[in-house]
């Protein structure tokens, strides 16, 4: 089976699971306004679901079997979108279009987009232990992949880097800066989907820190994709607006490289990151390397 075929069944896994989240979101009951409707509008809009694809394949990697890994898997599909919701609202990035969709808080309020953002990175940790509860992995794993996620996504991880992305806006900054916002905004939760399966596989320091450097790396390469698609894409293969980065005067790749520079730069960053998986013998099956390939070659 090619990638792209094999990416499509499983978002279609990853999309199924949601939709079956959602419904029991709402058997939950309670007086939670528009909020869960909220959750249920930004989550099934679609997107790639790269960050669960890569948990599972580093899972398999590391010699996992158990389909009920992709509840933990899906959990970070839903603080992905829990950054994307907070992302796109007008004390950030102000978006108006997320996932071929008016973006959350302008079908919802900002409020209400507030606070759904907010239920879902919840929502994502009770899915997580339920992961680790199912596939009995005993308070010590359990412990250390609650807290791998939660750090990750913390201050000192994708909030740190949208605080330094926000100051940045409109400003000359350094490369040391930009490289500082690309890891922590973006590469980050690649990095923590890569190890998460990792750790739910029961692998040991040597493969998790293989798959933390894979993970950085396409992550980088990732974010620099994005800044690129930002100026050469199409909104609506995007889904999103063209042009915005610019517009926001906010700092990425092209604007302190250029194009042809930040081309070479992600494509060397994919580069390194499938040298560590050789390295490693993390990927028999070429899985990850060819996830990495697909990350440079994305067009939305
Ligand atoms: C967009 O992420 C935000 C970034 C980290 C650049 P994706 O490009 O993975 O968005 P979806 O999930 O496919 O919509
Ligand atoms: C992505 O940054 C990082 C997060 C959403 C946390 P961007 O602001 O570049 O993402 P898009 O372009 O809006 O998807
Ligand atoms: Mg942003
Ligand atoms: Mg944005
Ligand atoms: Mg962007």
């Amino acid at each position: 089976m090619d990638v792209k075929a094999q990416l499509a069944e499983q978002k279609e896994i990853v999309d199924r699971r949601i939709k079956e989240l959602a419904e029991s979101w709402r058997r939950g009951g309670g007086n939670d306004g528009d909020v869960i409707s909220a959750m249920e509008y930004s989550l099934i809009a679609g997107g790639k679901r790269i960050r669960p694809i890569l948990a599972m394949a580093s899972y398999r990697g590391c010699g996992g079997g158990d389909e009920r890994a992709w509840r933990g898997a899906v959990a970070l599909e839903l603080i992905h979108t829990y950054t994307l919701i907070h992302d796109d609202l007008p004390s950030m990035d102000d978006d108006d279009f997320r996932r071929g969709m008016p973006t959350c808080h302008r079908v919802y309020g900002v409020r209400t987009a507030t606070l759904a953002g907010s239920s879902m990175l919840l929502a994502a940790f009770e899915e997580l232990a339920g992961c680790c509860r199912e596939l009995e992995l005993g308070d010590k794993i359990s412990a250390r992949a609650m807290s791998g996620v939660a750090s990750a996504v913390g201050g000192g991880g994708v909030v740190g880097g949208q605080v330094v992305d926000l100051e940045s806006e409109h400003r000359e900054i350094g490369r040391d800066t930009l490289h500082y916002i690309h890891s922590h905004k973006t590469a980050a939760l690649l990095r923590v989907s890569c190890t998460l399966g990792g750790i739910l596989a029961g692998a040991g320091a040597e493969k998790l820190k293989a798959l933390a450097a894979y993970g950085e790396d396409i992550g980088l390469a990732f974010q620099i994709v994005d800044d690129l698609l930002d100026v050469e894409g199409d909104s609506a293969q995007l889904g999103k607006t063209a042009g915005a980065d610019q517009a926001r005067g906010k700092a990425t790749f092209p604007s302190l490289y250029g194009l042809e520079e930040s081309r070479k730069l992600a494509a060397a960053a994919a580069e390194r990151s499938c040298a560590v998986l050789r390295r490693r013998d993390l990927d028999p099956q070429g899985v990850l390397a060819a996830l990495a390939r697909f990350i440079l070659d994305r067009s939305c």
